[in-house]
């Protein structure tokens, strides 16, 4: 999808389908709105026609199709629901509600009138990038396996109309920033939503390659061999059951500011979890192809970071292996030897994701000394249990860094709930027989205990971890309640909420 931006106003222009937003009406509001007056006029007052009868209601997700009298181009309006409700999330599901409804309808191109996005909420900066992304994820499919598809919005353009024409060059650059930053989430769940025949470890570093000669990123990866010269036991073991070995990835980006921050960005990426020895049922086991998902926001980060040159070195870790049950599996009662010394109790080999995590943060926090890092993982079902399939947990030792994600949270509308850990859980975690034990006895605050296992892996470093197991993908069941932006699969949760962190250099 391609965006631009147009001075003029959205009835003047030439695209299929021109897109506006409509708030609620309210029970006694009888007056036609005024600021529906040049549609209605070129539409030959179809629109004040349907008014008069109740058709248009501005109710939310309520999509209604005018066509000109002319035939030439039609008219969307969507409903934003109560006035005083509209906020930027609106604005971003009412724009993936406009290419949605046009879908396999005949449109390649549209166009959104600006004014009707905005409010005293919403500045036009911020409605631009709202629309953007709305427009941009709400049109994503996963067509790599599609022999045939029907016809979308290939085309977006947003008009400024007169109010809005004197910001241009400010709107410009918003909607340039966030198309390319919307262009890398895209990438990205083409990535992630790849199955685990294809996507093997080895595969998701021949795309941290291709990356690397796109854009000047460095990438290193480690092999099987080099792990064990390395002594990363616990990715090792995790992947030990699998055909495809395991693989550390690392990013480079070197920073677009000269005595930057170095912030290292690390994610799991397990490209099936069977749950192994501790076998997983069957029911929803598919979805374990989706538990690369922190890798994956790290590469698109990475890819953003790149792009929209973001102030700080940005150091990117995927830890990725293959969970399988098999001769060669690690096994419940196995103890392993991870790259910092400390060792591992294994209790149930679905507790995984920790285990290759433990490698990755700590070979990173030697290696490159981070003054901050920030782990993505589908870590646990506990905190889907706890937050529901679109928030995500924050667990963090630095007050100001959970801050900083929280307000980034606040602006690209990826939900995060900040979670404590505890002595508690820090106690839960001990192991009898090693230093750690990546299974509890008990298991309520599976979130937080899961969080407690990471941060003997981290030590002193300013540190935040990102449990994306709820809004990492997005199935069927779960695909009425959560934002109408979010696809079907993999959903490349967090790309955009750590990419804007970047670009508001860290406090
Ligand atoms: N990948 C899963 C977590 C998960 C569950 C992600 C549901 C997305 C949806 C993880 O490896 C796992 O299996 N965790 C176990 C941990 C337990 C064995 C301590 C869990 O959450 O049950
Ligand atoms: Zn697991
Ligand atoms: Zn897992």
């Amino acid at each position: 999808m391609r965006f631009t931006l147009d001075r003029r106003e959205a009835a003047q222009g030439t695209v299929d389908a021109i897109a506006v937003g409509l708030p609620e009406r309210a029970e006694k509001e009888d007056a036609f709105p005024r600021a529906l007056a040049r549609e209605d006029q070129a539409f030959g007052k179809l629109l004040s026609a349907a008014w008069e009868r109740r058709e248009i209601r501005g109710k939310r997700k309520e999509a209604t199709t005018f066509h000109r009298p002319d035939g030439k181009g039609r008219l969307l309006v969507v409903g934003l629901g109560p006035r005083t409700q509209v906020d930027v999330e609106t604005v971003r599901n009412a724009a993936a509600e406009s290419v949605r409804a046009l879908k396999g309808r005949g449109a390649r191109t549209l166009g959104f009138k600006l004014s009707s996005f905005t409010n005293e909420r919403i500045p036009a900066e911020t409605a631009v990038r709202a629309l953007v992304d709305g427009a941009g994820l709400g049109g994503y499919e996963f067509l790599r396996y599609k022999t045939s598809h029907e016809g979308k919005v290939e085309e977006v353009t947003v008009f400024l109309g007169d109010e809005a024409a004197r910001e241009e060059a400010p709107l410009r650059k918003a909607l340039e920033q966030e198309e390319t930053l919307i262009e890398s989430v895209l990438w990205t769940r083409d990535i992630a939503n790849v199955p685990a025949d294809t996507a093997t470890p080895e595969w998701l570093a021949e795309q941290a390659r291709g990356l690397s000669k796109e854009s000047g990123v460095k990438v290193t990866v480690f092999d099987e061999k080099k792990l064990a010269e390395m002594n990363c036991g616990g990715i090792l073991g995790v992947g030990s059951g699998s055909s495809h070995p395991p693989r550390l990835i690392i990013l480079e980006y070197a920073g677009g500011a000269r005595s930057g921050k170095t912030v290292a960005v690390v994610g799991k990426g397990i490209t099936f979890d069977s749950g192994g020895i501790s076998l997983k049922p069957a029911e929803g086991m598919s979805n374990m192809k989706f538990d690369k998902s922190g890798a994956c926001a790290v590469l698109g980060v990475v890819r953003a970071a790149a792009a929209l040159k973001v102030p700080p070195r940005v150091i990117g870790v995927m830890a990725c292996a293959e969970n399988l049950p098999g001769p060669s599996s690690y096994r419940p009662g196995d103890v392993l030897r991870t790259h910092t010394g400390k060792t591992i109790e294994v209790l149930n080999t679905d507790a995984e994701g920790r285990v290759v995590l433990s490698d990755a943060l700590g070979y990173v926090i030697e290696k490159y000394h981070p003054d901050q890092v920030i782990d993505l993982a589908t870590l646990t079902g506990a905190c889907v249990i706890a937050l529901g399939p679109d928030i995500a947990g924050l667990m963090s030792n630095d007050e100001a860094l959970a801050q900083s994600l929280l307000d980034a949270s606040h602006q690209t509308g990826e939900a995060v709930w900040r979670l404590p850990v505890t002595d508690t859980h820090r106690e839960m975690v001990k192991s009898e027989v090693g230093d750690v034990r990546n299974s509890t006895e008990i298991r309520s605050g599976g979130a937080l205990t899961a969080a407690a296992f990471l941060e003997n892996f981290v030590g002193s470093t300013s540190w935040a971890h990102l449990d994306i197991a709820g809004p990492g993908y997005n199935e069927p069941p779960t695909a009425r309640f959560v934002p109408s932006y979010f696809n079907r699969g993999a959903t490349a949760f967090g790309v955009r909420l750590v990419t804007r962190y970047l670009m508001t250099p860290p406090r």
